[in-house]
């Protein structure tokens, strides 16, 4: 296109703080004329307060300050905007003070007098390095648009997100359920450097224990009673790429040993298999669970907790943010109307504001289900007060068409009696008041091995400190 040329890149935001007046005036002046848009204040109060306002993509300051100084307020921008650069400059510029500012993340430190061009210099540095720029409305980039948000918890947390994402480090991905933990997974795979190659995502926690081993880390034929073929796991699908280990709080403890000396070994042995298979893929992991409680009961543990844990990324709640409310409810809606096939032009103003004032326990997900709700049900093309209103006092629930729901059903059925039957295919039948034959092609439309509900998992599980009781 023509005029992305001529769109240079957008103009960063420096947030300047120095208590003298003519300093400030200066470094604005030349910062100015260099391209930046600047704002100055006098104070790292009036900073900390400015940041709350408008997100600049660095922060120069002054050490000396009245009240907190540069250092104070470093800590608590590192505090509170992790990603963003600070560039400290100090008339007192004393070797152990610059070495501790180092220490602690600041991005560089300049002596007063500073030269102006080194300082430029260090600023398209930093920011180069740093976070992309937070006028995200505008700045449309393909790894996040997916995510619609304005707020600033969440432009911290993708600017995390995404320098994390150039790394290999493991994550683990907090947050309540429904706040968009799967969603931001993607988006690291897509940030990475691994975005061509394969993301997959397992939830630990729906999959009985035996078959979960098996999709992980597959199986040779013969490995059990039902192991047809060689089936290759979804650490080798995903070599090279991401794989999420969705719930894993929930992952069975005798598993969670398994996990680690694959995670040590970078290797995976398939069950019935006497060889290994390195395989290279990054985990993320997600969890709405505490897993410093589950430590401490010794449900999870500690070892596979600092592996899984190298970086933390704590997705906010949707009442952390109701400044996204608004424009997530549009987006729905639009994108529902599409599916529905109907016109939409919105939400009445009172029926947004009802919206945006709601408590959302179910958090995004929640609120997708009562914009569908509402849009399923709407008959005239402005969502009205009303319908809203309707909506969030019915406890939400997910609208699945009746095919879906019934094969949800079906599988969920058909689990609980395999359960039931430790993979007993004659029993579950009789259970189910179903001859073999029907019983097995229905196992089959759901893609499900009875052997692996077996509850005596294959060998080498036992021995294991810490290992769960036996839930009979
Ligand atoms: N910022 C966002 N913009 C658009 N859609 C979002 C956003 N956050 C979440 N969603 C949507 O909300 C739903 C829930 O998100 P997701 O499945 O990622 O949540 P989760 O944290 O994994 O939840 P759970 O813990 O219940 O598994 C999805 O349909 C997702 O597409
Ligand atoms: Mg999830």
């Amino acid at each position: 296109m023509s005029d992305t040329s001529s769109l240079a890149a957008p103009r960063a935001r420096l947030l300047v703080v120095d208590d003298d007046a003519d300093m400030l005036r200066l470094l604005a002046m030349r910062l100015g004329s260099a391209g930046y848009q600047v704002t100055s204040v006098g104070s790292a109060e009036a900073a900390l307060g400015q940041l709350d306002i408008e997100r600049p993509q660095l922060v120069l300051s002054d050490v000396r300050l009245p009240g907190k100084d540069g250092l104070a307020l470093f800590d608590e921008i590192r505090k509170r905007h992790p990603s963003l650069p600070v560039i400290l400059l100090t008339a007192h510029g004393t070797i152990p003070d610059a070495v501790e500012a180092t220490a602690r993340g600041v991005f560089t430190y300049l002596t007063k007098p500073y030269d102006a061009k080194e300082l430029l210099e260090k600023i398209a540095q930093a920011l180069a390095l740093g976070a992309p720029a937070s006028d995200s409305t505008r700045v449309d980039e393909v790894w996040r648009n997916e995510i619609v948000s304005r707020s600033n918890r969440m432009a911290d947390l993708l600017a995390e997100a995404r320098m994390v994402a150039q790394s290999d480090a493991s994550v683990l991905l907090r947050g309540d359920s429904g706040t968009g933990k799967e969603m931001l997974a993607r988006a690291i795979h897509r940030a990475s450097p691994r975005a061509s190659r394969p993301f997959i995502a397992v939830n630990c926690g729906a999959i009985p224990e035996a078959l979960l081993e098996s999709e992980l880390f597959g199986h040779m034929k013969g490995a059990f009673t039902d192991a047809v073929a060689n089936h290759k796991g979804l650490f080798q699908a995903a070599d090279g790429g991401t794989l999420l280990l969705d719930e894993i709080g929930d992952m069975p403890p005798a598993l969670q040993v398994k996990l680690l000396r694959v995670l040590q070994e970078r290797a995976v042995r398939p069950l019935g298999s006497s060889q290994s298979l390195p395989v290279d893929v990054r985990i993320i992991s997600a969890t709405h669970r505490n897993l410093e409680e589950a430590m401490a009961t010794t449900q999870f543990r500690e070892d596979l907790y600092y592996r899984l844990n190298v970086v933390t990324l704590t997705l906010p709640t949707l009442a952390e943010r109701r400044e996204d409310i608004p424009l997530l409810a549009n987006h729905f809606l639009a994108k529902l109307a599409a599916k529905y096939g109907k016109r939409s032009s919105g939400f009445a103003p009172e029926a947004l504001k009802a919206l945006t004032m709601s408590a959302w326990p179910g958090n995004v997900r929640q609120l997708y289900n009562v914009v569908e709700q509402v849009c399923a049900l709407s008959t005239t093309p402005l969502v009205s007060l009303a319908l809203v209103q309707r909506a969030l006092r019915t406890p939400s629930v997910e609208v699945l068409s009746f095919a879906d729901a019934k094969q949800r059903f079906e599988r969920e059925y058909l689990v609980g009696l395999l359960k039931m039957t430790d993979g007993n295919v004659a029993d579950a039948a009789r259970l189910a008041q179903r001859n073999r034959t029907e019983f097995y092609r229905l196992l089959q439309k759901h893609a499900l091995t009875p052997g692996l509900f077996k509850s005596d998992s294959p060998p080498g599980s036992s021995g294991i400190p810490g290992d769960a009781v036996a839930d009979e």
